[in-house]
C-alpha cells in the first residue's frame, strides 16, 4: 500500500471499529480515542488507555505524560508527525483504573487492524499493560530497554522495544533517567532495522 492508501485504510479501520467495538468502557467514556499520527510511520507507540484529557479530546497522550513524550521525541529529532500513537484500550477506564482483561481483549481486533495497515518497522510498548498484551508474564522493570522480535498470533512478526510508561516515570527520578536513556536508543535501533530490511548485515541475534 502507498501512503495515501494506508491513510485511507487506517481511517476506515478507525471508523468501522468505533462503530463495532464491543468494549464495555464505551458506556462510560465521553469520547473514543482511536489513535493519531502517520499511517505510514516506521514506529508505532502503544500506551495503556486514555486518561481524562484524552477522553475529553479524543486524542491519545495529550496530558502531562503526552507532553513528556513530545519532549522525548524532540530529543531524538522526531515529532508526532513521524509516528503513530495509540493505546491497548481505546476508551478511558473510570477513574483511570487499570484496564481489565475483557476490555483489552475487546479492543484487540482494533489494535491488530491498525498494526496490519501501518505495518511498522518497530513497535514501542509503553508500560506494563502494552507489554502484557504482546508478551504476557514479563515484567517491565526487566524488559525495558530491550528490543526483541516476536511473532504475535493473528498478526505476524514484529520488532518490539519496551519502555517505562511516561506517566509512571514523570515524577520518579530514577525511572525517568532510565526512560530517557532507553528512549535515546530508538534512532540506532531504527537504523539497524532499516539496514536489515535493505538487505544489509542482519542477524536475529541483535534482538
Ligand atoms: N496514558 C496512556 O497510556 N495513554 C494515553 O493516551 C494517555 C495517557
Amino acid at each position: 500500500m502507498n501512503s495515501h492508501e494506508k491513510e485511507r485504510a487506517l481511517a476506515e479501520v478507525n471508523r468501522h471499529m468505533a462503530e463495532s467495538c464491543e468494549c464495555e468502557l464505551r458506556k462510560t467514556a465521553t469520547n473514543v480515542v482511536p489513535g493519531v499520527g502517520n499511517a505510514s510511520a516506521s514506529i508505532v507507540f502503544i500506551g495503556e488507555a486514555p486518561g481524562k484529557k484524552e477522553d475529553e479530546t479524543g486524542e491519545p497522550f495529550v496530558g502531562a505524560a503526552g507532553k513528556f513524550l513530545n519532549e522525548m521525541l524532540e530529543s531524538i529529532q522526531m515529532s508526532r508527525n513521524d509516528i503513530y500513537i495509540t493505546n491497548v484500550v481505546k476508551y478511558r477506564p473510570p477513574n483511570n483504573r487499570d484496564p481489565l482483561p475483557d476490555e483489552v481483549a475487546a479492543c484487540w481486533p482494533w489494535l491488530r487492524a491498525q498494526l496490519e495497515v501501518i505495518d511498522p518497522r518497530l513497535i514501542i510498548l509503553l508500560g506494563k499493560h502494552a507489554l502484557e498484551r504482546f508478551v504476557p508474564g514479563k515484567r517491565i522493570s526487566v524488559e525495558h530497554g530491550r528490543a526483541f522480535r516476536r511473532t504475535v498470533p493473528e498478526l505476524g512478526t514484529f520488532v518490539f522495544f519496551a519502555l517505562y510508561h511516561p506517566a509512571a516515570a514523570l515524577y520518579n527520578g530514577s525511572m525517568r533517567e532510565t526512560l530517557l536513556r532507553d528512549f535515546r536508543r530508538i534512532p540506532k535501533l531504527l537504523e539497524l532495522l532499516r539496514k536489515e530490511e535493505g538487505g544489509g548485515t542482519s542477524s536475529p541475534s541483535h534482538f
